[in-house]
């Protein structure tokens, strides 16, 4: 096995699994000996779920862009790190080795302590992928700041909000951003987005579409200037040297924002030592990752999947991570079989509904293809249907290729439930089996262990962890309290997942998608309340409901009822209004699909809104409302019914 700590066979898998639950602290410390450290821990896991207090390795002291870069270059340093793919195809792939790697991301950490950002100071980081996002996030992680990605596609009022909410000083952006046939300027959502900011000092704009910017005096700065300006700092002699500051274990790495039941976005944040080890132990074993292969990770790193498995993950282990910009419809959706062919793809890791996207154009697409290099087919983000799950077996994986089912969350850091590749079985539509370390467990409503099978013959309940995994949330930025209730507080010692899941008599888990108001669009996690709150901010709006219905592409649509003050409105272009507000509230990925107007919503005697009804509604199911006499008003609910789009 190339990595000393990769599972090799299923008898492996069931040794190594047992070995992590009955003594974690010498599974954990024999895998962390392959990693470098500046100094020693003192202890591998301390825990309680009721704070919670999770901390791993505490009292080690190390940097991971020195396990992402700096420990490869003797043997590897002119390999290819990243392998970056343009969002137009007639523009050049850039392929940046870890030598060349190394030296970007010691220019941008002297670009930052130039202007004045310390350790421990919040850097918002939002432009599209480019190879500049990722010597972004490492420079940050080089001297100890703190990075908060904002996935391009979020509104300024979206920004705004995290800005404020993590006190950043600091912006790194673009002026525009590529994506298919679109210009994203970038830089003006920026602009918007700091008007009354308090906090942030500067903002660095790298140059990628040329897109006229405002550049305002004193504030604003030009990456390639900076750069520039860095290059000569860093560089003597042709050596290139910034020093890694020495960070503890347990100081925070980064802050990702994520959507829950309430309104407001949390700050997720994860420390430095256990997510280098989760995401780097996940990334070998799950894809059974063999050096010198090329690993296409198809998310932005705007969202929890690109940070662990196009950057920490690959990087950490020495891999070769391709990165590519634009998206998989454009100029045609032959996209990603032309990068899989150009580049020898080996790994191919994408969400099911890209494949149910593509799985709608047929094959002509993958006419004159050379799908041959592909090894492994990994999916992530939600369920896959059984069809999708077919289609990618035979017509991209041509019956050879394992397809990996990757369960995880952004809480989560790295995945916690998965087949890995020709090691443990695959079954379509089941994550299957959790990784080692991870102890998952069904409970019922009042949180006891499921213990009886349904009809079908499975466990079926809400799905929780019983001890920490090393990429464990640790917090949620500035409310620690928001943590516990979120995520810790619903059932006593468990960590609460959100989701639902079946487990059969082998133990292999299916999720099966969301038990709380959390809606799952295009493998994007959109809470309903956050849509509610945008919607309501438009003028003629007097109350919404937002509930997910079944979408053939999207997994999940947005389904929204409305209750709007004029009586005589243009309703197309009053729902044309509601989609603008939303898009300048959180961002276009935010938009209903449905929006319908009604005359009231259906509620409990004490003023609840009853989503069960609405989600039924929603889907079409009508004979499947159930009691409806405890309504405040029951004859709302047949006008929604009739008034159904
Ligand atoms: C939610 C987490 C983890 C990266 C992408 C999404 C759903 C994720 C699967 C899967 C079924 C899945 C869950 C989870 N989910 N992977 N393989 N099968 N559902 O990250 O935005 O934090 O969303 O995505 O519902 O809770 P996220």
């Amino acid at each position: 096995m190339p990595y000393p700590y990769q599972i090799s066979s299923f008898a492996d898998y069931e040794f190594q699994y047992s070995r992590s639950i009955q003594d974690p602290s010498a599974f954990w410390s024999e895998i962390a000996a392959h990693f470098t450290w500046c100094k020693h821990w003192d202890e591998v896991c301390n825990w309680n779920f009721t704070e919670p207090k999770v901390e791993w390795f505490k009292g080690a002291k190390l940097n991971i862009t020195e396990n992402c870069i700096d420990r490869h270059l003797a043997e590897k340093g002119e390999q290819p790190a990243i392998i970056w793919e343009p969002n137009n195809p007639e523009e050049r792939t850039r392929i940046v080795t870890y030598n060349r790697l190394h030296k970007r991301v010691c220019q941008v950490a002297q670009m930052l302590k130039n202007n004045g950002v310390k350790k421990g100071d919040r850097v918002c980081i939002y432009m599209g992928m480019v190879p500049e996002l990722a010597y972004a996030v490492l420079g940050c992680a080089r001297i100890g700041a703190i990075h908060s990605v904002i996935f391009g596609g979020f509104s300024a009022q979206s920004i705004a909000d995290r800005l404020d909410d993590a006190q950043a000083t600091f912006i790194i952006t673009c002026d525009g951003a590529y994506r298919g046939n679109k210009d994203i300027p970038l830089k003006s959502v920026i602009d918007d987005a700091l008007i009354g900011n308090k906090t942030v000092k500067h903002v660095v704009v790298f140059t990628r579409t040329r897109t006229p910017v405002s550049m305002l005096k004193h504030r604003d700065l030009w990456w390639e200037d900076e750069m520039d300006h860095a290059e000569t700092q860093i560089e003597r002699d042709g050596v290139v040297s910034f020093p890694a500051e020495e960070m503890d274990a347990e100081d925070p790495l980064f802050i990702l924002y994520t959507s829950g039941s309430t309104g407001k976005p949390k700050g997720v944040v994860h420390s430095i030592a256990g997510y280098m080890l989760w995401t780097t132990y996940t990334f070998v074993n799950v894809f059974q990752y063999t050096p010198g292969e090329v690993h296409f990770c198809t998310a932005d790193i705007g969202w929890i999947t690109g940070h662990s498995y196009i950057v920490y993950g690959p990087l950490c282990a020495g891999a070769t991570s391709l990165m590519f910009e634009g998206i998989p419809t454009w100029p045609d959706a032959g996209r990603f079989w032309d990068i899989v062919d150009k580049h020898k793809v080996n790994i191919l890791y994408t969400a099911p509904t890209a494949i149910r996207s593509l799985m709608g154009f047929g094959e002509e697409p993958l006419q004159g293809k050379d799908l041959s290099s592909l090894r492994i087919l990994g999916t992530v983000g939600e369920p896959i249907n059984e069809e999708a799950w077919h289609w990618y077996n035979e017509k991209i994986g041509k019956n050879n290729c394992p397809i990996v089912d990757t369960w995880w969350q952004t809480e989560t850091g790295g995945v916690l439930i998965s087949n890995m590749a020709g090691i443990t079985p695959s079954k379509p539509g089941w994550a299957t089996l959790p990784l080692p370390g991870v102890q998952p467990l069904l409970v019922d409503e009042s949180g006891n262990e499921v213990m009886q099978k349904d009809e079908q013959g499975f466990f079926k309940g809400n799905l929780c962890i019983k001890a920490p995994w090393p990429s464990t949330i640790r917090t949620t930025y500035g409310d620690h309290e928001r943590c516990r209730t979120n995520y810790f507080a619903t059932y006593p010692n468990l960590y609460f997942t959100g989701d639902g899941a079946l487990k059969d008599e082998q133990g292999n888990y299916r999720i099966t998608g969301r038990v709380d108001d959390v809606l799952n669009v295009s493998g994007h996690r959109i809470g309903t309340a956050e849509v509610e709150n945008a919607i309501n901010m438009h003028a003629g709006v007097i109350e919404s409901a937002v509930v997910g219905y079944p979408h053939d592409i999207k997994g999940q649509g947005i389904y929204a009822y409305i209750i709007y003050n004029h009586l005589h409105l243009d309703e197309n272009l009053t729902r044309l209004d509601i989609l603008q507000t939303v898009t300048r509230i959180i961002g276009a990925i935010a938009k209903p699909d449905k929006i319908q107007f009604v005359p009231g919503l259906p509620k409990t005697r004490s003023g609840k809104i009853m989503r069960r009804i609405l989600r039924k509604i929603a889907e079409g199911d009508l004979s499947g409302l159930g009691d409806t006499s405890t309504l405040l008003d029951p004859a709302v609910v047949e006008e929604i019914s009739k008034g159904k789009l």
